[in-house]
Order: C-alpha cells, then structure tokens, then sequence
C-alpha cells in the first residue's frame, strides 16, 4: 500500500520514485500517531477499573489532556500547513468511482496480501478511503464527546454525562479497531518507508495506484518546459536591461 501527496508537478524523486507524502503531512501524521497512542495508553486507567491504580495521583487524567490538544490541533496544523493535501484527503475519502466499489468487492484477497488483478486505484485505494472517512467520522466524535466531558461536566446531568462517555468511548473503541487494521496492512504492504520518507517506488506506485500514477505523469507531460540556460531563449540583442 503507497500513499500519496496532492497531484501537483513535483512528481520525480531520487531512483524512479514518487512524491507520496510531503514533510508537513509526514509530521502532522506523526502528531496523529504519537498523540492518539497516548491518549488510548492514559484513557484506558480511566475506564477499566483494574488500572485504574495507573491513575493514581491524577498524572494520567492531565497528560491525557495534553494529548487531547495535540490531537485537536491536527486539523488547523493541517489546514495551515498543507491546506490543498487536507482538502484533497477529506474530499477524497468521502468519494467512491465505479473501479472503488469493484475493489471494495475483492477486498479480502487485498487482505490477504494478494494485490495482483485489483481493479485500478487512484492516490487512495478504496480501503484507504474507508479507513480515512472513518477515521475523520470517529476522530471528531471522540473529539466533541471529549470537549463536553471535560468543560461542560459541571452544568450536565447524570443521563447527558453518559451519553457523552458512551460516544468517547464507541469512537474510541472505533478508532482502536481501525488502528489495528491500519497497521495491520501497513505490515503486510511494507509501507511504513512511504511514510518516513515521503517516497515510493514508481513500480509499486503503478500496481497499487495506476490511476494515480497516470494523473501525474499527465500533469508532468503538461508542465512548461524549464530552458536549463537561463536566458538562451531570448531573442537576438534583448539583453536583460
Ligand atoms: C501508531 C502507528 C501508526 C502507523 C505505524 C501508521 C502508519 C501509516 C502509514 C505507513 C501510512 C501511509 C500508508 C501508505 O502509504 O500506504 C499512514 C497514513 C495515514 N494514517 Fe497512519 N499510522 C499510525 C497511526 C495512525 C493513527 C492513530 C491514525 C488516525 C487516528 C492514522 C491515520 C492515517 C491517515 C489519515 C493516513 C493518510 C494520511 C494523509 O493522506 O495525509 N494513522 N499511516
């Protein structure tokens, strides 16, 4: 599995690769990571009752808090720092072709590790796109659940405040699932050098994501040409002034 950076003309890399992932969505997916893994490591003391003595002291209430707002803050970060690659990945998730809907029907041989004959797939294959809708769906139920739990407890009542945890809690649990099955096929597809180096191989790119793969090479083919004299092209005795 390759991922991508938004199609745009800065295509070719060192060795026959390709712009996967640009440094900004490479960090920001960094802050995903890191912060998610700590707010699951400190949210579980806080509901199952057997660690709970790991929240003793009240240390993993407050780091859990901190997480929380490195993990709120990745869509403006995002949107500061690579405004068209959030678009692109949110509009994208949501957005399924015919090709989509006939690998979603092979998916289990994909599961399975076996990528050969899966119908064309763009910058996202459509197990990508399902990930990511539901990652966006259940990030922002973990996200405003958690919002109201932590400033607006005092003026809730019982019933309120348990319909809050149940969704901090499902989307949670959601988002583990998911998680799991991300690095999962991050393991199997040998994909976690896309994401450190922002770079795939072009072969692999075109297995796994050939509509991808043809999108940039047309918009390369349509770049204007780069005259490598600068100012060879001038016409006769217009010097610069
Ligand atoms: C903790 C360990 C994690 C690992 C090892 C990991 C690994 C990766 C890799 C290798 C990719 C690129 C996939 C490819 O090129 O095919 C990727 C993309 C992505 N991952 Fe993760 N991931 C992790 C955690 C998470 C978490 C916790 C979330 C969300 C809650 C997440 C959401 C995403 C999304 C949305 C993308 C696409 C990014 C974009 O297009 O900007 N990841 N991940």
């Amino acid at each position: 599995m390759s991922e991508t950076a938004t199609p745009t003309a800065e295509v070719a890399g060192p060795n026959e690769t390709l712009l996967r992932y640009r440094p900004g969505q490479r960090y920001i997916h960094l802050l995903v990571a890191s912060s998610f893994t700590v707010l699951f490591l400190t949210g579980l003391p806080l509901i199952f009752e057997p660690l709970s003595f790991l929240a003793a002291g009240g240390y993993s209430r407050i780091i859990h808090r901190i997480a929380a707002v490195g993990f709120m803050a990745v869509p403006f970060l995002y949107f500061i720092v690579d405004r068209e690659g959030a678009k692109e990945l949110i509009v994208e998730s949501f957005q399924y072709d015919r090709d989509d809907r006939r690998w979603l029907l092979h998916m289990g041989r994909y599961f399975l590790g076996q990528s050969e004959g899966m119908p064309p797939q763009g910058r996202l294959n459509a197990g990508q796109k399902l990930h990511h809708a539901a990652v966006l769906i259940l990030g922002a139920g973990v996200v405003f659940s958690g919002l109201v739990l932590w400033i607006w407890s005092g003026q809730l009542t019982d019933v309120q405040l348990s319909w809050a945890a149940l969704v901090h809690n499902i989307s949670m649990l959601g988002l583990v699932l998911l998680l799991i099955g991300h690095i999962y096929f991050t393991v199997v597809y040998k994909a976690i050098n896309a994401m450190h180096t922002g770079y795939v191989p072009r072969a692999d790119a075109a297995h796994e994501h050939a509509k991808w793969v043809a999108e940039m090479d047309a918009l390369k083919a349509r770049e204007p040409r780069v005259d490598p004299v600068p100012g060879a092209a001038e016409p006769p005795g217009e010097g610069r002034s």
